[in-house]
């Protein structure tokens, strides 16, 4: 195989970007950005995350069997950067972010236009990234959005021309 090509084309899937949240009710709160997200089954509705096996984040979600995906807006590429980076809670925010439980006890970004919490349903353990399938059961609609839903999303593309995360 030609590893550039394998790179350039796997770099043309495109993807939205978001902050996934989970509380494992010890003491210990993930939130990291992904973008190896995708719903996959209508009933239930099902979506996946490919999340870094040896992340802080992968162990937290385990713990937790449960999580959340904050879907970041168009213009929240600053909140993006934020959470490249290992989370810490401080003075009731989430790395500066205001944040509140949700049903499930993942946090909530409270500027996050809206956000899916979701229950582990099972792990798929291949790969350096464990496809995490969650079942969604519950669903916030923080801001009113106009148009199409999936223009309103922070994109990769948004991120400037030398950000990846695949290839
Ligand atoms: C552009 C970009 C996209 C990312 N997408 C993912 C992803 O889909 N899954 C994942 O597990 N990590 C992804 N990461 C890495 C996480 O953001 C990062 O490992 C995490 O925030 C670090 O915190 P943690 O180790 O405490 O979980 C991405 C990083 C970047 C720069």
């Amino acid at each position: 195989m030609n590893a550039d090509a394998k790179k350039t084309v796997l770099r043309m899937i495109p993807y939205g970007i978001y902050v996934l949240t989970a509380d494992d009710g010890q003491g210990n709160i993930a939130a990291a950005t992904v973008n190896w997200v995708t719903q996959s089954a209508f009933a239930p509705p099902l979506v996946v995350v490919g999340v870094k096996a040896d992340s802080g984040s992968y162990q937290i979600v385990k713990a937790a069997k449960t999580f959340a995906l904050n879907m970041l807006g168009k213009d929240q590429k600053s909140l993006a950067f934020t959470f490249f980076r290992p989370a810490d809670v401080k003075e009731g925010k989430l790395s500066g972010q205001p944040f509140h439980k949700g049903s499930t006890g993942a946090p909530i970004l409270t500027d996050a236009p809206g956000a899916v919490e979701c229950r582990v349903s099972s792990i798929v353990e291949h790969g350096d990234h464990h496809i995490v399938i969650g079942e969604v059961v519950e669903a916030h609609l923080n801001k009113p959005l106009s148009g199409r839903p999936d223009a309103a999303i922070l994109e990769m593309k948004d991120l400037g021309d030398n950000v990846f995360y695949g290839g």
